[in-house]
């Protein structure tokens, strides 16, 4: 694959080609001396049009552990605010010579508009609701970590599917390594055409629990929610928010993922987003090396072309 736009355009190989990647970069980032020379040819422009704390502070990290030289974007102080069109900013910032972009867009499919229209690799930092491909990488990767590997592993999606592109991403993720995926979470918050691509659907948060052994528990998307998706955040937390209570009530130590950022006391009570059976924190550090993979292995098809 030529750019990173989604985990749809990847086969099991890239993705162990990744994570054998990673697992390189995870010991080189554990020395006292956390960097590389590996790119020091290479340019990277980070475009960021929506807002973001650890997806963007990771690729910026994991470029400057590799050498990279970076450029960092944000719509909200740029020539954007003045109407520029997307194609217009890349290429104002390609003819500095950058190789490299990652974006985050608002819009569904822009880095694959993008990748059409300009000259130089995409990194899909989250578009829309649609995918959000270094995020189900690293997931991926921290299951793998914590229990030893994906295939097999009985994984339930929790919540605003609906808004999510950290659901579409991972489903596919996980299906291609031979993982069982459950969506639990209101109706109204889990779209049709999802639940056609081999996963299935729990209503139940107790038995979607018992069932699982892997809970990746999605943010409550406050901002995109409407009255008719469900009647209020207190119902939400009542039907689909995790407790102690409830946790250890299950037989079973399910590990607890989220993304973040998390709406603490909504779909996870402090004391399970900080227990031992969370990994949240995991995933965020795990995020760096697979970053570090996945602009690597870009670079190195850079040199190839
Ligand atoms: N997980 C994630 O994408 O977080 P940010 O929005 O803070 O980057």
């Amino acid at each position: 694959v030529s750019h990173l736009l989604g985990i749809k355009h990847l086969n099991i190989e890239d993705i162990n080609l990744i994570f054998n990647t990673a697992d390189h970069f995870k010991e080189v980032i554990n020395r006292p001396i956390k960097k590389v020379p590996s790119l020091r040819d290479i340019t990277i422009a980070n475009l960021f049009f929506e807002n973001s704390t650890r997806t963007k502070l990771s690729f910026e990290l994991a470029e400057k552990r590799l050498s990279a030289d970076i450029i960092n974007f944000s719509a909200g102080q740029s020539s954007v605010k003045k109407g520029e069109s997307l194609i217009d900013t890349a290429n104002n910032i390609l003819s500095m010579k950058v190789d490299i972009i990652v974006m985050r867009h608002p819009n569904e499919g822009a880095g694959d508009f993008l990748s059409k229209h300009v000259d130089a690799k995409i990194v899909n930092a989250g578009d829309g609701a649609h995918e959000h491909p270094t995020q189900a990488l690293l997931d991926s990767y921290s299951i793998r970590e914590r229990l030893g590997g994906v295939q097999g592993k009985k994984v339930v999606i929790i919540g605003d599917i609906l808004h999510s592109r950290v659901a579409l991403s991972n489903i596919y993720a996980l299906l291609l390594q031979g993982a069982e995926v459950k969506l639990c979470g209101p109706t109204t918050l889990i779209p049709k055409h999802i639940t056609k691509l081999g996963v299935s659907y729990e209503k139940d948060l107790r038995k979607a629990l018992e069932w699982c052994d892997v809970a990746n528990v999605l943010r409550v998307q406050h901002e995109r929610m409407d009255v008719k998706y469900f009647p209020s955040i207190r119902e939400y937390t009542q039907l689909f928010g995790i407790n102690k209570e409830l946790l250890d009530s299950i037989d079973k130590e399910i590990v607890i993922m989220h993304p973040g950022p998390i709406n603490r006391g909504v779909e996870l009570t402090s004391d399970v987003a900080d227990s031992k059976q969370s990994i949240i924190l995991n995933q965020v550090e795990n995020g760096v090396a697979i970053r570090m993979a996945v602009i690597y292995l870009l670079a190195q098809q850079i040199r190839r072309d």
